[in-house]
């Protein structure tokens, strides 16, 4: 079968496109997958350039997120059937409940086999339905980034209605949080480098736009926009480089997700963490259990993810390039087969 390998981690140039690697068959236990799309998340990038912790050996298939149709189940697996549209959690060890301490150790497209391949096969448990009415592209779009906002914004962060959330940038995570704080009636402030993308989160919902690169000081633009009080809630994809103005940004005891680093690594100052008695919470992806609570969501209201691209299989690497350029808005997809 066809599968992308990450054979070195110097970037998209180390993924090399095996026309010959072995069709998985699935054992006890276990689904196989016609992968029929997958999608990019940063962290791939970090993986593809050896700055995420992932399998250090040449025959790694890439990326966490793919949806498809089961092949063939074998013995002993019960909640699936063939011809059903499914999807591989980020993490395959985390069904529900508390985060275990070992949730990285079977990661897809880091630790474990990712979705860049025409076949995959994946405990039972680490599968997942796909909402109905999401074509394989939407429903490629939400094991990491989709989940990871839903944690963000409604299992960790409790979003209620009235409530104001500032989302930074328009990539993938900050688009499904625009969405999830707006189907639960809150107030959205998003802070992107260009206007153009303001413009189309304007029209996803979104209430305050800010351009960070015009606006530099855009805290005082957030406190402005909630009459000095602060937002409820930050979800953090920018890291060091942000979180300074995010503490900032949020009102007095408000909550602030830690997700990411597109900003750059750092030190902090833990001072107005304190006197603002704010908290903050690390958010890794996400459980099974999540998930599925994401999909119940997104079908009772009809909500499509937001895809800005889409490449075809052999375009992987250019997918990885337009991922890497930020010219992107919300998900970039690569379909898998015809
Ligand atoms: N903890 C977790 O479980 C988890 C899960 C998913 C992602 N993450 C992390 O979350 C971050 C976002 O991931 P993603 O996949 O959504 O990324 P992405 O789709 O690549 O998002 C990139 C976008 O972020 C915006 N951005 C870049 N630098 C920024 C800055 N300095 N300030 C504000 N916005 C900035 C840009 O949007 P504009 O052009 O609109 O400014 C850019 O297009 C990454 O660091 C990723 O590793 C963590």
């Amino acid at each position: 079968m066809n599968a992308y390998e990450l054979r070195e981690t110097i970037g998209a140039d180390g993924l090399l496109l095996n026309r010959e690697r072995t069709e998985p068959e699935a054992g006890p236990g276990e689904v196989k997958i016609r992968v029929r799309a997958t999608s990019l998340n940063f962290r791939d990038l970090l993986i593809a350039g050896g700055k995420y912790p992932a399998r250090q050996d040449a025959s790694l298939v890439p990326l966490s997120d793919g949806a498809g149709e089961v092949v063939a189940i074998g013995a002993g697996v019960s909640r699936f059937q063939v011809g059903e549209r499914v999807a591989g959690t980020f993490f395959q060890g985390w069904s529900g409940g508390a985060i275990p301490a070992d949730v990285s150790g079977r990661a897809l497209g880091g630790t474990a086999d990712g979705m860049l391949a025409e076949y995959v096969v994946l405990p039972e448990a680490g599968v997942i339905h796909s909402p109905g009415h999401l074509s394989f592209e939407e429903a490629a779009t939400l094991p990491c980034a989709g989940v990871t906002a839903w944690n963000a914004v409604v299992e960790t962060g409790r979003v209620r209605a009235g409530d104001t959330v500032l989302l930074l940038g328009t990539g993938g995570v900050s688009m499904f949080a625009l969405q999830f704080a707006k189907l639960h009636g809150a107030q959205v402030i998003i802070a992107s480098s260009s206007d153009e993308k303001l413009a189309r989160a304007k029209a996803l919902g979104a209430d305050t736009l800010i351009n960070y690169r015009s606006t530099p000081d855009w805290e005082l633009e957030v406190l402005k926009a909630t009459g000095g009080r602060g937002v409820d809630m930050v979800v953090e994809v920018g890291g060091a480089g942000t979180l300074e103005k995010s503490i900032k940004s949020v009102r007095v005891g408000g909550f602030i997700a830690i997700i990411g680093v597109l900003a750059g690594l750092g030190q902090i100052d833990p001072r107005p963490i304190i006197g603002r008695a704010v908290r903050l919470q690390g958010i890794f992806v996400g459980s099974g259990e999540m998930f599925a609570s994401m999909n119940r969501a997104l079908t009772g209201a009809a909500l499509k993810p937001v895809i800005g691209r889409s490449f075809a299989f052999e375009e992987a690497k250019q997918a990885y390039g337009y991922q890497a350029q930020g010219s992107h808005f919300g998900k970039v997809v690569v379909t898998v087969g015809s």
